[in-house]
């Protein structure tokens, strides 16, 4: 298909709802509840001839390709998602273009912090992880940085904030992302309304931190942006075009020598595989000595903790 390296989304119109594992069926009486047609999917991608299957996507997309591995399926593994959250592979395309986004998103914010002197609070994605907002937070300079991987303490934050202000009309740019939990609490979502989907539609912390901020009595002016799915679209960046290339040539190879069950990964600068099994075994996130972490650290951004 000609064209598509400046597109993101789904080209031939997948969906990321359906687990064929937990797949929704409605029972006679009108309720719902959910079946594993894993073995029936395999059967009729076999049946319509299909040589191998490459799924795109995530931890939770590659969940579903060991299955289906498991099942007699030919299947290849191509790790693409914003958030970054396996472990097997340093960098998912998509994350890269995310971060730009963001980072350009945070550019703009700035200047309305310094301008009118006002705390703002950027809300971006990334489920569990905090790859996403870290990046930005450094990219674009925030002062303030809350990932899920280190709960925060209301008290921190506002002790940064209200040294910024001290000196008189300070301001604070904060990159807050969407999984991120005060110590003393929980994430902020709803949960999913699509049947045999556990997960919570996570979404405005950023204005649950703007209350927080709000009621304890600090005179800033806080306002929030959540970025949503503008992080998640339009045209990929260069570097994201060049891995989803360099990926799918190396998904490729795997199937011409018949060498399914592997995702295929991006580890110091190689591309490579690993067995879908190993792939999926630990979840990506920040540790906490991790190098951006510090050296965030080491350029006083906050992490409420
Ligand atoms: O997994 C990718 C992701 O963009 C997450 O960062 C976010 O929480 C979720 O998908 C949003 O999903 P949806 O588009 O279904 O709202």
């Amino acid at each position: 298909m000609a064209g598509i390296h400046v597109r993101g989304g789904t080209i031939i119109k997948t969906t990321n709802k359906g687990n064929p594992i937990a797949y929704p069926v409605q029972q006679p009486d009108g309720t719902w509840t959910t079946t594993d047609i894993s073995a029936r999917l395999v059967k009729r991608i076999q049946d319509l001839g299909f040589d191998a299957v490459v799924n795109i996507g995530g931890d939770g997309s590659q969940k579903i390709s060991q299955v289906l591995f498991e099942r007699g399926l030919n299947i290849i593994g191509v790790p693409k998602t914003i958030d970054n959250d396996l472990s097997a592979t340093d960098l998912t395309f998509g994350f890269s273009t995310a971060v730009q986004i963001a980072t350009e998103s945070l550019d703009r914010l700035v200047t309305t912090a310094e301008s009118h002197h006002r705390v703002m609070v950027m809300e971006v994605m990334g489920r569990d992880a905090g790859w996403i907002a870290l990046h930005t937070a450094l990219a674009g300079g925030a002062e303030i940085c809350i990932i899920p991987e280190i709960p925060y303490d209301i008290k921190k934050v506002l002790q940064k904030i209200n040294k910024r202000y001290a000196k008189g009309r300070g301001f604070v740019n904060i990159v807050i992302a969407e999984g991120a939990k005060p110590a003393l609490g929980n994430v902020v979502g709803e949960k999913s309304k699509d049947i045999g989907d556990e997960h919570i539609k996570l979404g405005g912390i950023a204005n649950y931190l703007k209350q927080q901020i709000e009621e304890s009595g600090c005179p800033a002016q806080v306002r929030t942006t959540i970025l949503g799915h503008v992080q998640r679209g339009g045209t990929p960046i260069a570097f994201d075009r060049i891995l989803a290339t360099t990926m799918g040539v190396k998904a490729f190879e795997l199937i011409q020598n018949g060498d399914f069950g592997k995702m295929v990964t991006y580890k110091n600068n190689t591309i490579s595989s690993v067995n879908i099994e190993e792939a999926i075994s630990s979840y990506n996130i920040l540790s906490k000595d991790h190098y951006l972490v510090r050296t965030a650290r080491s350029l006083s951004v906050c992490f409420g903790d």
